[in-house]
């Protein structure tokens, strides 16, 4: 069990393991009356959730608006897009990704962030394409997701990295500052402002590669991947004679390297590469196909 920060101790917010007891996952379940009842009426009661708050592996903090938009620009999200925000909080990423036009869903432990979130959803106007749901995030299938946010703790995110390496190549990730261990970012950005607070200001972008990692058929010869996350090295193998490649590297299902003085562009989709090879100013159609 994981705090996320000691917002509420230190000056500076620090990534500390344990600082806040974690609550059992009834126990802030319970929304919290803050308006004293009208004479004669029943209590209205409006859950106020708090800064630092306990959650089931990391505390609530909210991400800066700022920065929930950089991180959004940064995927690219559009209307065509399926997100997923995981750990909810508050539900202003989620409803964010709805009024840019996409399909969200929120991923919240809490119950009370939940209902809290669905209201702001309705409220709006985006309850329709805003969807959230008492889940927990490691429990949550993600297969349709093409976006995907997060704003935990490093090694949550480490815990979560198979899954999300198995998405669909192409699918966008990011992270509001915390890393992924060894895979680096494809890009790092930061929020415009920093309202009023100096960290968690860093947006990391992966996009998830193709799998490419083995031993692939082509006509120049046998091409071996060794892939490492988005970048991979390797060799051609033509009748005995290696060639090594370089600056090999996915974007997605997008793959280009170099090897012998030729560079290689084309598509990964499944067991097949299609693309082209140019060299000496010469463009030829190159196919792979992935060995059994
Ligand atoms: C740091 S907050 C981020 C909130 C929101 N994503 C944002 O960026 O504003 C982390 C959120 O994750 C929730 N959470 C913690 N563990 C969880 C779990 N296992 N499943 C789902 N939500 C969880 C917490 O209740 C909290 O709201």
């Amino acid at each position: 069990m994981k705090s996320l920060c000691s917002i509420t101790f230190a000056t500076r917010c620090v990534l500390l393991a344990g600082t806040l007891a974690v609550a059992s996952p009834a126990a802030h379940a319970q929304p919290a009356p803050s308006t004293k009842p009208a004479p004669g009426k029943p209590a209205a009661t409006e859950y106020k959730p708090e800064v630092g708050q306990e959650g089931k592996d990391v505390v609530w903090v909210p991400t800066s608006q700022a920065l929930v938009n950089k991180m959004l620009d940064m995927a690219k999200l559009t209307a065509a897009d399926i997100h997923y925000d995981l750990g909810s909080g508050d539900g202003r990423t989620v409803i964010t990704a709805a009024k840019r036009g996409a399909r969200a869903y929120g991923i919240e432990y809490n119950p009370a962030m939940v209902e809290l979130s669905m209201r702001a959803a309705a409220k709006e106007g985006v309850a329709e394409r805003a969807t959230f749901a008492k889940a927990d995030l490691f429990e949550t299938d993600l297969s349709r997701a093409t976006v995907v946010t997060l704003f935990l703790l490093p090694d949550i995110n480490l815990k979560l990295r198979p899954k999300i390496l198995d998405l669909k190549p192409g699918t966008r990730i990011v992270s509001n500052t915390f890393t992924m261990g060894e895979w680096e970012a494809d890009e790092t950005g930061t929020a415009s402002s920093d309202e009023g607070t100096s960290y968690y200001r860093t947006a990391l972008l992966w996009i998830v590669p193709a799998k490419v990692d083995g031993v692939w058929k082509s006509a120049q010869g046998d091409i071996t991947f060794k892939q490492e996350f988005q970048k991979f090295g390797g060799s051609i193998n033509v009748g005995g004679a290696l060639t090594w490649m370089t600056a090999g590297k996915l974007r997605g299902d997008r793959i280009t390297f170099s090897a012998g003085g030729t560079q290689y562009s084309g598509t990964v989709a499944g067991d097949t590469i299609t693309g082209t090879a140019v060299s000496g100013g010469t463009s030829r159609e190159w196919l792979a196909t992935r060995s059994k």
